[in-house]
């Protein structure tokens, strides 16, 4: 089964442009590559931060733009956004009983579920007490027999770049004890919200989470460091799930980098990587 992660599309007003960048753009041309490249994904997950200040404007551009997209899609809410005009807008946001941005889907390789995380009085990431209930009762619920991979905006724990670290999930603890019941049928774990291609595990849950397609955030690991964003590329993932292996490919759909064979016909190899590199191949 092969499914894209597509996070932080920060979208404004039509016509605006985001720290130098156009965020409507550069989500055009990851639906464009994704539509070329991957037409036989099953699911395309947009992991919140849909747009940047909330706006129904914004929520409507991004739906002209996912509208292109030829894939079922479903998003989630980040720290940017606004519940209600993203649910007003969107038809692809999943909706609990209680008006959260949260659902799940079932699919031939398991379940996905997706948990709103939104605190609209600040960039930190919240569960609470409802938000915790319905976590419980849908981890609870799912097939036993079935894996889960669980989707969500803010990371439920420190990734080391301080300031992100100072708006991850507030509520971390009670989330980890909640997880820990169902964590031997969880098998991924995808978030968005720090703007950085990262992977690794928490408490044995395997994790990735990816730059966005506008902006990003600068690495620096130092305690002191200033909350930097950079224009370093965007990225959607490839997320290939067969029965022992979950492979999740970052690719940086604007690189225009040269790209060229590793070798010649007549040239010997090593003459040739020695070489000045060649022309470069239009795509
Ligand atoms: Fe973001």
């Amino acid at each position: 089964m092969k499914l894209i992660h597509i996070t932080d599309t920060h979208l404004v007003e039509p016509g605006r442009r985001l720290y130098g960048l156009d965020p409507k753009a550069r989500l055009d041309a990851a639906i464009a590559d994704i539509n070329r490249h991957h037409a036989d994904a099953e699911l395309a997950v947009v992991t919140g931060d849909l747009t940047h200040w909330g706006e129904v404007g914004a929520y409507r551009s991004f739906l002209h733009t996912m509208n292109a997209l030829c894939l079922p899609y479903v998003v989630l809410v980040g720290n940017h956004d606004r519940r209600i005009a993203c649910l007003d807008v969107l038809p692809a946001a999943p909706r609990d009983g209680h008006g959260f941005v949260q659902g799940w889907r079932d699919t031939r390789r398991g379940r996905l579920l997706f948990f709103d995380t939104l605190d609209e009085t600040s960039h930190a990431g919240q569960m609470c007490e409802r938000r915790l209930a319905w976590a419980g009762r849908a981890l609870a619920d799912a097939p036993t027999d079935r894996p889960i991979y669980l989707f969500m905006h803010h990371p439920p724990f420190e990734i080391g770049v301080h300031m992100m670290d100072r708006i991850a999930l507030a509520e971390r603890s009670a989330f980890a004890e909640l997880i820990k019941l169902h964590r031997t049928r969880i098998r991924h774990l995808f978030f968005g919200h720090v703007h950085r291609p990262i992977s690794g595990s928490w408490m044995g849950i395997p994790f990735s989470t990816l730059r966005g397609t506008n902006h990003q955030v600068w690495f620096d690991l130092s305690p002191d460091a200033p909350h930097l964003t950079s224009h370093e590329p965007p990225a959607y993932a490839v997320v290939l799930i067969a029965d022992e292996t979950v492979v999740v490919h970052n690719h940086d759909y604007l690189d225009s980098s040269p790209r060229f064979p590793f070798s010649m016909p007549g040239v010997a190899e090593r003459t040739f990587a020695l070489g000045p590199p060649p022309e470069w191949q239009a795509r």
